[in-house]
């Protein structure tokens, strides 16, 4: 290894799990003294509310799904300037909303800090989520391109939770705050679990292990055969209907006024109604179309499988060689790997970004 790697790390979180992923992922990072890890947080300017209010909740996905930018700042440690140069590498943290990148990193990514901090650097992308990321991340990929940015590999984590439980259990998260168990627990906790967060920490050690074996201008990925990918491919069919449904009405929301409008809010309640009533019907069905069809179109799901986990891919033959820690006694990774205590993790923060 030569020199010092600078690794970028870029993130938005509402309520903090994102953020304990990076965590866990920049824990070994942050204890090697060739690295240095500079950890930045997007900060909207208008911050949204956590718990959502239902229809400021429904009301945000016209703009999100049109990749409508919003003002936002970026929170540079002691907001020193020279952090801004010369990253080896850069993680970027986000989560799908309604199927798109969440309007904050999408904000980002159409800002002149995008141009100025990603043109020609190596990208990991870093999903954390309830399920359906597939759509939003061929978006990233197409804003990536744009900007000259290199994706390497693509690291997602959801919630291991059942999809029709999980289409319960992630909206009365997010509409209440509270993650549950819901029905003395026949709607299990909301959110990815903590073991998977402390065991995302072998994605730092193989990040530092590609760093140290590889030059700059290797643009193989450095996660291939971690587990850093599963794709369901029961979803892929439902997450295109769902997309193009959500492009056509969002510009219609967006044509009949701003958000907030009287309205606007007329009709989206409306959608909400369509919505709900597609994804109980049709999204099942679709899923055991799939299941039933599936002997018939097995080279087909095959291609599109490898297509969507591109670049990183499925494989999981070397998981072993970076550990998980959910499969040690968790005593010597503990710290590090709780995404809590370690040199580089991030403090808790409100919506305003303050330290609480
Ligand atoms: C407005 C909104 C829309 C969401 N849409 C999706 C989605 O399309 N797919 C998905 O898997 N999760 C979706 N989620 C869940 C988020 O991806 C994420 O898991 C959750 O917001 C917690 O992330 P954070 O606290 O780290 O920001 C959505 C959440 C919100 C708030």
């Amino acid at each position: 290894m030569s020199g010092t790697h600078r690794i970028l790390a870029l993130n938005y979180s509402q309520t903090g799990q994102l953020q304990r992923i990076l965590d866990s992922i920049c824990a070994p990072l942050c204890t090697n003294s060739s690295i240095e890890i500079v950890r930045v947080n997007i900060r909207p300017a208008r911050p949204y509310p956590f718990p959502w209010p239902i229809l400021p909740f429904f009301d945000v996905f016209p703009e999100t799904v049109g990749e409508v930018a919003v003002p936002f700042t970026l929170d540079w440690p002691d907001g020193a300037p020279e952090c801004e140069a010369d990253f080896d590498l850069v993680l970027l943290a986000y989560q799908p909303w309604f199927l798109s990148v969440a309007q904050p990193m999408m904000s980002f990514l159409k800002s002149r800090d995008a141009q100025r901090l990603l043109a020609g650097r190596r990208v990991i992308t870093i999903i954390g989520c309830r399920n359906m990321w597939l759509m939003a991340q061929e978006r990233m990929k197409v804003h990536l391109s744009r900007l000259d940015a290199h994706l390497i590999d693509n690291i997602v984590l959801t919630d291991s939770a059942h999809s029709m439980l999980t289409f319960f259990s992630t909206p009365l998260w997010m509409l209440t705050g509270r993650k549950g168990p819901w029905l003395g627990g026949q709607i299990p906790e909301a959110g990815i679990s903590d073991t998977d967060i402390k065991d995302a920490s072998r994605f730092g050690h193989a990040i530092e292990s590609g760093l140290e074996k590889r030059t700059p201008d290797d643009l193989h990925p450095m996660l291939d055969g971690t587990g850093a990918i599963t794709i369901n491919e029961r979803l892929i069919d439902s997450e295109k209907f769902g997309k193009r449904s959500f492009i056509l009405w969002g510009a219609l929301l967006r044509f009949l006024g701003r958000p907030g409008s009287f309205f606007r809010r007329s009709v989206l309640l409306f959608y909400i109604l369509f919505l709900i009533t597609i994804i109980v019907t049709l999204v099942p069905l679709f899923a055991l179309l799939k299941l039933a069809t599936r002997p018939f179109f097995r080279k087909r799901a095959a291609s599109q499988r490898a297509y969507y986990a591109a670049p990183t891919g499925e494989g999981r033959e070397r998981i072993d060689a970076f550990g998980l820690v959910s499969e040690t006694d968790g005593q010597a990774l503990a710290p590090a790997a709780s995404g809590q205590d370690h040199p580089c993790a991030q403090p808790d923060r409100d919506q305003q970004g303050n330290t609480i």
